[in-house]
């Protein structure tokens, strides 16, 4: 090598050492969109926290990078959330996004996340559309598609024998695609939906639709909501009578992280999903013990998404040390990563969806109790999904 050549080589190498070692040491700019005011509120917390305790358990960092947050309230409002997004990637640069709860902000997320390729977790939000015809490989769920639980709820309510059901929900993706899941099963079963029922998001006035279920008098009811919604409508259906005569399911959002609020209203509720209270595995117990030890709070399902993923971007940091640059190797990691989650380990599918097992659960008291696994291994169809 020529002794000019080999000094300019010396010297780019140089260079670019400390400028690979900055860009991994420097903070990891996590944007955190969630809601944190609204009737999910809660939700957003619950997500945070377990976020939180997975790096919290890793010493405060992931792969030898310290983690900024950068937090949005999205207000749960899709109108805001295009916005929101942009702003968390131009204005703030981060390198992550997590987010969110409502189905409606986390398509605009996945909109502006697959237009710009910025790293995309969803922490909750099931709109089916996230990981199908938007589907991305920069574009990761940690939770479920509303699909999943509606599906297995279709047939727990089908082997129970009811052949005429009314569903009410809010009018919008998760509402919809929750009842289309359910619809789907059911009806193969030979079961029949009746009535859909809906009302604007987050509206909370379900006299007269209560009314309409109690005229109608279905075998069965099947709802989605979740939040403060939810501790109110179970609030109302037992206040109305109705739960005596027609008996309630859902997913489990429905009863999860509600029930001291619900009280004796929830008692006895069947619903299906991804987590419970009782699980009873060594895994699922330390999360919880350590959930609790930290917060004073007991952890639900939405805890347990945001602790999956910190451990997904955990994972894929790992792969690549920390250089979230190398975006294959980081890609790719996850793609094939087992996820030790408190749910149970799952993977996830093509599409980037959870693969899981769907539990039924009974409410006792203040717990969503583990009563089977009603589906196992679920895995969304990921309709119009091309990667
Ligand atoms: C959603 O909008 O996708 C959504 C919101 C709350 C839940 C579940 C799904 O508990």
């Amino acid at each position: 090598m020529k002794k000019l050549v080999r000094i300019s080589l010396i010297a780019a190498c140089a260079i670019a050492a400390p400028l690979s070692m900055a860009q991994t040491s420097a903070k990891l700019k996590v944007g955190l969109m969630l809601p944190y005011t609204g009737t999910y509120a809660s939700l957003g917390n619950a997500i945070e926290n377990g976020f939180r305790l997975y790096l919290a358990e890793k010493g405060g960092k992931l792969s030898g990078r310290e983690i900024e947050f950068i937090k949005v309230d999205d207000e749960s409002d899709p109108s805001k959330a295009t916005d929101n997004v942009n702003k968390l990637i131009k204005r703030d640069n981060v390198d992550v996004l997590v987010g969110t709860v409502h189905s409606g902000v986390a398509m605009a997320m996945a909109k502006v996340a697959k237009d710009t390729g910025t790293i995309l977790i969803v922490p909750n939000a099931g709109a089916d559309v996230v990981t199908g015809a938007m589907c991305a490989p920069n574009i990761f769920r940690s939770s479920f598609t509303n699909w999943q639980p509606g599906y297995a709820m279709g047939e727990v309510v089908a082997k129970k024998g009811h052949k005429k059901v009314v569903t009410i929900t809010w009018k919008y993706a998760a509402g919809d695609e929750s009842v289309n899941g359910f619809k789907e099963s059911f009806e193969k079963a030979g079961g029949k939906v009746v009535k859909e029922l809906t009302l604007p998001f987050p509206n909370v006035e379900f006299q007269a639709l209560l009314t309409e279920i109690a005229a109608t008098k279905p075998d069965a009811v099947y709802t989605f909501f979740s939040g403060g919604g939810a501790v109110k409508f179970v609030k109302d259906y037992a206040a109305a009578g109705l739960k005596k005569s027609i008996p309630l399911y859902g997913p489990g959002f429905l009863t999860d992280g509600t029930l001291e609020a619900q009280g004796a209203a929830a008692e006895g509720l069947l619903t299906t999903l991804h987590y419970a209270d009782s699980l009873g595995t060594a895994r699922d117990n330390a999360f919880r013990l350590a959930y609790a030890k930290t917060y004073k709070l007991q952890p639900d399902v939405f805890a347990v998404q945001g602790y999956d993923a910190a451990q997904m971007l955990g994972i894929g940091l790992a792969a690549v040390k920390g250089d979230i640059s190398k975006r294959a190797g980081f890609v790719s990691a996850i793609e094939k990563a087992k996820i030790d989650s408190p749910r149970g380990a799952f993977t996830l599918s093509k599409s980037h969806n959870p693969v899981q097992d769907i539990y039924l659960r009974q409410v006792v008291g203040n717990e969503n109790r583990f009563v089977s696994v009603i589906s196992k291994a679920l895995a969304d169809p990921a309709r119009g999904c091309k990667m």
